[in-house]
């Protein structure tokens, strides 16, 4: 019922001539699979228009990693969604822990972004996941409903089209250390329940959530193969196309 995506998040690596090689082996690689979910790749704001003029009419999507809270006006620095559109992106990452952490973004902001997104007729793509402290004392669970009870509820126009959750357990970014199949599976399965006491049952059914942390060709099959886990927040392993392009094979292998 739920299609998978795999979203390749390249953070801040790969400028623009980089960013298009990539782009290029990533949908060249794609064009004899035939795609049973979606395959987006998230370049740096600047490498956007380049990656966009090389998966024109392919199988690729385009994601930023970020946006502004608000529409136009005087906020030096930022860039809004309706430029991200018009610059042929489809999606938009929100809340991702390096975000939390490096720029201190608060639930308003990710509740004002992800309106932004909606309202400009793209798709958010909503991180939560604990720190290793957390899961540490237990608390992952807490944590989990606390980050979304904060922002979920509170979202205009969601629904499971326009919005796509990603867990992403911080300490298994990055790291090497991927959180087991049954630790996310678990997690997932609890965040479906939660949020189905907030979108609705149909709803919570219907939207796909994405497990991040260390996904690589080599564990992603055994992850996309759990229940609740519909695809993958790739970080690292995106910016080897081979090593992409495996994971999305596993995605389509479990599909
Ligand atoms: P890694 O795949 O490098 O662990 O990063 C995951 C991530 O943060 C994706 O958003």
């Amino acid at each position: 019922m739920r299609s998978y995506m795999v979203a390749g998040n390249w953070k801040q690596n790969l400028g623009p001539a980089e960013a298009a090689k990539l782009a290029r082996q990533v949908s060249m690689g794609l064009l004899g699979l035939d795609l049973k979910g979606e395959v987006l790749v998230c370049p740096t704001y600047v490498a956007i228009p380049a990656v966009a003029e090389i998966i024109k009419g392919k199988k690729t999507l385009l994601g930023a990693q970020n946006c502004s809270a608000t529409g136009a006006g005087a906020h030096t620095g930022e860039i809004g969604v309706d430029m991200l559109a018009e610059a042929g992106c489809t999606h938009v990452i929100v809340a991702h822990s390096e975000r939390r952490a490096d720029s201190g973004e608060t639930d308003d902001d990710f509740v004002n972004k992800i309106n932004q997104v909606h309202a400009a007729g793209l798709t958010a793509i909503f991180c939560f996941g604990e720190l290793l402290d957390e899961r540490k004392a237990g608390r992952e669970r807490d944590v989990v409903k606390a980050q979304l009870e904060g922002v979920l509820p509170r979202l205009a126009s969601a629904t499971p089209q326009n919005l796509v959750l990603a867990y992403e357990p911080v300490w298994a970014i990055g790291t090497g250390e991927t959180a087991s199949p049954e630790q996310a599976q678990d997690i997932h399965a609890v965040s479906r329940e939660l949020v189905s006491g907030m979108i609705g049952a149909e709803a919570a059914a219907a939207v796909r959530i994405l497990y991040g942390g260390s996904v690589k060709p080599s564990n992603a099959e055994d992850l996309f193969g759990r229940a609740d886990i519909d695809g993958g927040l790739i970080g690292g392993a995106s910016l080897k196309a081979e090593d992409f392009l495996g994971i999305v094979k596993c995605a389509q292998a479990v599909s």
